[in-house]
């Protein structure tokens, strides 16, 4: 696995210190991230509910609906988890497939779509032949966002669309102090309990990985995404990202 090496800012923008310790990068970041997600696999839909009071469910329906292409529409889910995207792309009449490098999560998908273990780094699916991607809360998970951001540009049609959904820090200071509380306590507390303490002590510290608002917009129209746009979600909590294959 190697060990946890010191964040680096080129490979998945801000990378940084939230805490004492390091965040890993590269292979460690990788290695890590698969084996968390295997690890809280079982509890990883109700504590999602639970913690976002259900918002998830909104977020992704509204992702969806951004994608705005013709039913039946091939559309992959990318680091699909257990499949809510999966799900609400088929109650939507698209056709989807899910990708995710965690067998766990996989396993413990519900969703009749066609599920493939698979790093979305390197995705086994043919050049331009998707009319869209979603990808829900795993920017800050992967270990080179520039080359996912080319991947999905490289299997996407051009015309194709993206709606991509991730945490975010809201603008506003107040709402930004509660929500950091909330973020960096209670999320490691209640995960803790229920599920995997260490785990859950990380995701909140994995935001900084993330690159600001207009630095993700900079990456996605480098890759070759028209008109890229990002929505605040939930005043800020979440953030939207939709684009068109050039
Ligand atoms: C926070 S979960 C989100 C799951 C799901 N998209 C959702 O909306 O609930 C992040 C997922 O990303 C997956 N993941 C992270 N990096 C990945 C990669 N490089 N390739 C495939 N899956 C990856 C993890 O295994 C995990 O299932």
């Amino acid at each position: 696995m190697g060990g946890v090496s010191p964040p680096d800012p080129s490979s998945s923008g801000a990378g940084g210190r939230r805490g004492s310790e390091p965040l890993p990068t590269g292979d460690a970041k990788a290695v890590a991230v698969q084996g968390m997600f295997d690890r809280i696999s079982a509890r990883y839909d109700l504590l999602n509910r639970t913690l976002t009071f259900g918002m998830d469910v909104a977020w992704r329906r509204r992702a969806v609906g951004s994608l705005d292409l013709p039913a039946s529409s091939l559309v992959l889910d990318l680091a699909c988890g257990t499949g809510d995207f999966c799900r609400e792309l088929a109650r939507s009449g698209y056709r989807p497939v899910g990708f995710d490098f965690a067998f766990g999560m996989l396993a413990h998908a519900r969703t009749d779509a066609p599920l493939v273990q698979a790093d979305a780094l390197r995705l086994p699916a043919a050049d331009g032949g998707a009319d869209g991607i979603t990808c829900g809360f795993a920017l800050r998970n992967v270990v080179d966002l520039p080359a996912l951001f080319a991947e999905m540009a490289r299997v996407l049609r051009p015309g194709g669309r993206i709606a991509i959904l991730e945490v975010a820090e809201p603008s506003n200071r107040f709402v930004r102090m509660g929500h950091s509380v909330y973020f960096s306590h209670v999320v490691p507390l209640v995960g803790g309990i229920v599920s995997d303490r260490a785990a859950y002590r990380y995701l909140p510290r994995s935001v900084a990985y993330l690159p600001d608002p207009s630095g993700l917009l900079e990456l996605l129209r480098g890759a070759g995404f028209a008109r890229p746009r990002r929505l605040a979600l939930s005043r800020g909590i979440a953030q939207l990202l939709t684009g068109t294959r050039a």
